[in-house]
Formats: C-alpha cells, sequence, structure tokens
C-alpha cells in the first residue's frame, strides 16, 4: 500500500476532475491518497512526510502552467526530490495525438526542461473545451487558436477531450514510480 499526494491547479475546474478520477483510482487500487489544490496546500501547508508518491497536475492557460503552481513546486524541489513524483498537463493542443506526448507538446516540454523542479515521469492529458462557461475574452482568444488548429469555433460547444480510461491508466502506472 502507498501514501499517495494528488495536488493539482485548475483554472475552471477540468483539471480538478482529472485530478479527482485520479485520486479515486489510486484508492480503489488499495492505496492511501490525499487531493489537495495547491492553493489550499500553500495556504494550509502540508505534511510531506505522509507521502511515498506525489501527483501534481495543471492545465495550459495562455501557454502557461500556473504561476502558484510552478513556485510552490519549485520552494519544495529538495523533499519532492527525494519521492516518486509525477507531473501531468492539460492542454487543448494535446487533442492531437503528435502534441499529446512531453517531447512533442512545446508548453510540456519547455517546462519539463526549464523548470528547478523536474518530476520524475510526465504525462499529457488532452482538455475541455467550454464556451458557455469561459468569459467573453478567453472564449474569443480560444476561438482563435482552435481556428488555427482546425478545432470547435462554435460558441455553444462543449468538448471533452480527455480520454478518461487513459486517465485511470495513468494513476495505476504512477504507483509503480520509484523514488
Ligand atoms: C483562459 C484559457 C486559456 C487557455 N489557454 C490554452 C493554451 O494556451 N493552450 C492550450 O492548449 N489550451 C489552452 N486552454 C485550454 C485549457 O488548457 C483546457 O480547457 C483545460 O481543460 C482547462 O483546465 P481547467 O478547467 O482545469 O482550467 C485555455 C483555456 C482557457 C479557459
Amino acid at each position: 500500500m502507498k501514501s499517495v499526494l494528488v495536488l493539482y491547479y485548475s483554472h475552471g475546474g477540468h483539471t480538478a476532475r482529472i485530478a479527482r478520477r485520479i485520486w479515486e483510482t489510486v484508492i480503489a487500487e488499495g492505496n492511501q491518497a490525499d487531493l489537495m489544490s495547491v492553493m489550499e496546500a500553500d495556504r494550509e501547508g502540508l505534511d510531506w512526510n505522509k507521502y511515498e508518491l506525489v501527483i501534481i497536475g495543471c492545465p495550459v492557460i495562455y501557454g502557461k502552467f500556473n504561476r502558484q503552481l510552478v513556485a510552490f513546486v519549485n520552494r519544495y524541489k529538495a523533499i519532492l526530490d527525494a519521492k516518486a513524483t509525477s507531473f501531468f498537463s492539460v492542454s487543448l493542443v494535446a487533442r492531437t495525438p503528435a502534441k499529446c506526448t512531453p517531447e512533442g507538446n512545446v508548453y510540456t516540454r519547455k517546462f519539463l526542461e526549464n523548470n528547478p523542479w523536474k518530476p520524475k515521469d510526465a504525462h499529457l492529458f488532452a482538455g475541455k473545451v467550454d464556451y458557455p462557461n469561459w468569459g467573453w475574452l478567453d472564449t474569443k482568444a480560444i476561438q482563435m487558436i482552435m481556428k488555427m488548429t482546425k478545432g470547435p469555433v462554435e460558441p455553444t460547444a462543449i468538448i471533452d477531450y480527455t480520454d478518461w480510461e487513459d486517465v485511470k491508466e495513468y494513476a495505476r502506472h504512477c504507483l509503480t514510480i520509484q523514488a
């Protein structure tokens, strides 16, 4: 039995749902696990000694990973380096197979190359288009990206590109990562 922390940032709730599915799968596999947003972890603190495996997820928002999450993982780099770790990113460009690998996805590749904290493992998930629930400006900006990459542009589009079976498979895979 492993003790696992699933830590995430989510702008609109989709990465939170992926993190929750990972957490549920880890528990279903007979492990102990906690699920926490980076905001909660940052404010309340956490007992790192409890965890052998830390899984960290973040969406790509305007080409970047959340600043608070990045600062948090770098602040605790020494602790994380002593544990089994995995990082998953969520983005719309990852809906195409070529951009769904750490090498093919420029945001994730740059993060893995340049960030001081380096996870032992990385994975990508395609995210969700949710125009009706996004603000006017965000919708316009993503519609522009979608137009350039032949994605959906209808203002009513809500499309979940995440492969939920892969989310479960990823959770099980994370349990095999060594510190
Ligand atoms: C404001 C905004 C900016 C985004 N920027 C990008 C981007 O630069 N590249 C990309 O591939 N996806 C982008 N996305 C898509 C998100 O990564 C995707 O919708 C993801 O599922 C969001 O997860 P969340 O609901 O946890 O925030 C953006 C979405 C929003 C709302």
